[in-house]
């Protein structure tokens, strides 16, 4: 079956009080069309078509095109009939039209599915739900033998029609060969001075075209974002669908509400994830994993049995089993943290590998650094890798003890067991089982 999906995303969105055109407004940290645009993909022999109007170039710049698209201008905004019309000239015969909305970014493909078959079966297929408060959906009207007759705005409902709970989703799906003549029809006779997409229905009863109601699995999936209260009642609801998807497979979370999975997360089973956590890009973490309060992670790889104290944030680096981190540790980006090794308080590693089971507990910098197994990095210690103009490396050998508040000037060399006296500015390389002092000898003087 051929399908050319039509989203509309050419209004400007004036309901948001923002420049940004509406579909452009993000959802864990992804344009709301976006979200639209990655559920089609699901779709197969899918051709889509975007319709845009309002700042048309930047929001065609804005997200990733799919494959099989057409970029339909509707100059003026119409209305949404009048940009599905843009549309349907790239539309081909025999095809399903399903039509979206760029500032509905939940729906799923499941429903979607659903819809394309209620259309294969020549019928058109509408997507609606129930809204103890409809306030702005477009009301749905029945018969009274219960059949859909058509939707009625809310700017031109009375106040009985007002009154009705079964709301419009928007989201719809017909053959192209039926919705034609029906678009052709529309007139803008209303309150708005519009061309209502949403007119096709009653115009689909009054020529035997049967309409079937579909609901969607979650009210979540239809709801629209045409304020920034809307917008923020979605964020919530995008970030909680996940938490429980996760806890259904045996994550722990101390509350679902408070966490948020802003990209492509993957959380294996018998681990636990604190309050007000964020999860953003790929992020990969593997079983009993122990994510304290307030961790951020950013694309990176959490191995099983990690262990993130409160507050570390976690960027583009790979962490391996069992390593500790935190509180208040920043790693990454492109550090590599091998088995079992311990990145303590205000500790920040960048660019950095640390061997297995080494540790740095307190208060250190570690950039462009090349650690072995078993160092001790002292409270302090300072990888100074940068001169004012290049990033220079540090490398330390297996088993060696840096004493407490040291500076090592890269490039630098420290051989395997080697030993720093605390308080040493290192600015020669180290061979190997050697005792490194550079300081002062202590004097005490008599005080006058
Ligand atoms: C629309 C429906 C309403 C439904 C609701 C669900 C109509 C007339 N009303 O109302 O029944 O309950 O969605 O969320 O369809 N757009 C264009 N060109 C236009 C006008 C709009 O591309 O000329 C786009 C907008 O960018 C947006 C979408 O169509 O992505 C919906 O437009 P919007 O103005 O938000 O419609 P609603 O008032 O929410
Ligand atoms: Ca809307």
């Amino acid at each position: 079956m051929k399908i050319d999906a039509i989203v509309l995303a050419a209004g400007k969105g004036t309901r948001m009080l923002s420049p940004e055109p509406k579909v452009l407004h993000k959802l864990a940290t992804k344009p709301l069309l976006q979200h639209v645009i990655d559920t089609l993909s699901d779709l197969k022999n899918c051709k889509t078509h975007i319709v845009i109007g309002s700042q048309s170039a930047l929001v065609k710049k804005s997200v990733t095109s799919p494959k099989n698209c057409s970029w339909p201008v509707q100059s003026k905004q119409l209305g949404t009939g009048h940009a599905v019309k843009q549309a349907l000239k790239n539309v081909r015969p025999n095809s399903i039209v399903l039509v979206l909305y760029g500032d509905v970014p939940l729906v799923t493909s499941k429903t979607m599915k659903k819809l394309i078959k209620v259309a294969s079966t020549k019928q058109l297929g509408l997507l609606t739900f129930e809204l103890e408060n409809p306030k702005g959906y477009g009301r749905i009207i029945r018969n009274a033998r219960g059949g859909v007759e058509g939707i009625i705005e809310e700017k031109d409902a009375s106040v009985a029609q007002r009154k009705i709970t079964e709301v419009n989703s928007g989201i719809l799906a017909i053959s192209s060969n039926k919705i034609r003549p029906l678009i052709s029809a529309l007139k803008n006779n209303n309150v708005a001075k519009e061309f209502y997409l949403t007119d096709i229905v009653s115009l689909a009863a009054k020529n035997q075209i049967p309409v079937k109601a579909v609901k969607p699995i979650t009210t979540e999936e239809v709801l629209g974002a045409n304020s920034l209260e809307e917008l923020s009642v979605l964020e919530r609801a995008f970030h909680l669908k996940q938490a429980k998807e996760f806890m259904s497979k045996g994550v722990g979370f101390a509350d679902l509400k408070r966490v948020d999975f802003r990209g492509n997360v993957e959380i294996k089973k018998g681990s636990y994830v604190d309050i007000n956590c964020i999860f953003e890009g790929q992020v990969d973490i593997g079983s009993n994993v122990k994510i304290g309060a307030g961790v951020i992670i950013k694309n990176s790889k959490i191995g099983n049995g990690v262990t993130l104290e409160p507050y570390t944030v976690v960027e583009n680096s790979i962490l391996e089993k069992g390593v500790k981190a935190g509180p208040y540790a920043h790693i990454g980006p492109e550090a590599n943290l091998l088995e079992n090794s311990e990145i303590g308080n205000f500790v920040e590693v960048k660019r950095s590998k640390i061997g297995k089971g080494t540790k740095a507990k307190h208060l250190a910098y570690i950039g462009d650094g090349k650690v072995d197994e078993k160092v001790n990095i002292g409270a302090g210690t300072i990888f100074v890798n940068y001169d004012g103009k290049n990033k220079n490396k540090t490398s330390v050998g297996t088993g060696s003890f840096i004493g407490s508040n040291s500076s090592l000037i890269a490039p630098l060399k420290i051989g395997k067991n080697s030993l720093i006296g605390a308080g040493s500015v290192i600015t020669n390389d180290i061979p190997a089982n050697k005792l490194a002092l550079s300081r002062t000898k202590q004097r005490n003087i008599k005080k006058k």
